[in-house]
């Protein structure tokens, strides 16, 4: 099954996404890419863990979604979400007995190691989702980034770096394992096993809620003479909580006194786009509220957002009457 970040609580637990087999394993595939590693793996096992495989590549995951639809493995779960968002965010803590990761994106480039995945944060993050007695499988051909994986793991003082041990088959039949066996190179493997289990929070996602007194909104009056004609993009960033929000454009509605305003939230690797509606109300104040449209997911950014668009309204001289995000 496909997940969108909307269809996960925050946290989901293994019965909201097994429902059938809620008590079995779980693994966490980063980087499925084709997804051929899955179907090798559970076959060699007497039944199949619970899978939740995460990608940022939109073709793979289809690529991925046939492949375990024709290997009958229906306890799976595909989503296109950078790993660390759905690790943090939906995950939750001693959850996961197994997180694999094969052959990653190296960034091998000169100052392009912070984006790689399997640095120390990754590591206090993996800790914390991993049961008592479980792993994060490291199978690579790239040289300098396993040693660089295997100093990180070691500096975030969570991590047991076991080199001893063999990749599972199935690891060396993976699309990559096979492209770079082709050029004769060869694979390692770690095995990395969490010697404490740090608290690493979410950061408290919602769904868009059903209580309307929920939805970030403020209330505001606004000046008779408001009547924006011109709007340039205006930016807000807290680098502490870690958001930026850019408010891209602002829509005039034909259909009822108000505006709209699209808004792009980053937050770590997550981005969304969302809309702001500001619409006035029978007495005369205006709602800015959040809007249902592309089912946002509510993150300390989105509230960001709405506070972002009421902060604009009050430099076009705007009175905040009521502040709900
Ligand atoms: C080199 S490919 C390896 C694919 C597959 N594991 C294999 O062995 O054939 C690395 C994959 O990781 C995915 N990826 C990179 N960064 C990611 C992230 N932060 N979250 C999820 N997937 C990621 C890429 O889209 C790519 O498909």
């Amino acid at each position: 099954m496909i997940y969108q970040l909307g269809d996960f609580e925050f946290p989901s637990s293994p019965q909201d996404l097994f429902p059938d087999t809620a008590q079995r394993p779980w693994v966490l595939e980063i980087g499925f890419g084709d997804g051929r590693f899955w179907p090798h793996y559970a076959a060699t096992l007497a039944e199949a863990p619970n899978y939740l495989g995460v990608e940022l590549s939109g073709v793979s995951l289809l690529k991925a979604h046939r492949r375990l639809r024709a290997a009958g493995l229906g306890n799976a779960v595909l989503t296109k979400l950078p790993a660390n968002v759905l690790l943090r965010e939906v995950v939750p803590a001693g959850a996961l007995s197994e997180i694999v990761v094969n052959f990653p994106d190296p960034w091998p480039k000169e100052g392009h190691e912070t984006h790689r995945l399997l640095r120390a944060p990754f590591f206090r993050l993996a800790a914390s989702r991993l049961r008592p007695g479980g792993a994060v499988l490291l199978t690579t051909d790239h040289a300098e980034y396993f040693e660089f994986a295997c100093a990180q793991a070691q500096a975030s003082g969570v991590m047991h770096v076991d080199l001893g041990s063999p990749p599972p088959a199935a690891a060396l039949e993976t699309k990559y394992a096979l492209k770079w066996r082709d050029l004769g190179l060869s694979a390692q493997h770690a095995r990395f096993t969490p010697l404490a289990h740090p608290e690493e929070p979410g950061s408290g996602y919602a769904r868009y809620p059903q209580e309307e007194q929920k939805v970030p909104h403020s209330i505001v009056t606004l000046p008779a003479t408001f009547a924006p004609h011109d709007f340039t993009k205006f930016t807000a960033r807290d680098a502490r909580a870690g958001w930026t929000v850019v408010l891209l454009e602002l829509y005039a509605s034909l259909r009822r006194d108000g505006w709209t305003a699209l808004a792009h939230v980053v937050e770590g690797e997550l981005t969304q786009e969302v809309l702001v509606g500001i619409t006035r109300r029978d007495d005369g104040q205006y709602l800015v509220r959040l809007a249902r449209f592309g089912g946002p997911i509510i993150t300390p950014g989105v509230k960001a957002a709405v506070g972002t668009v009421t902060e604009w309204l009050e430099g076009q001289g705007a009175t905040p009457i009521h502040r709900g995000y």
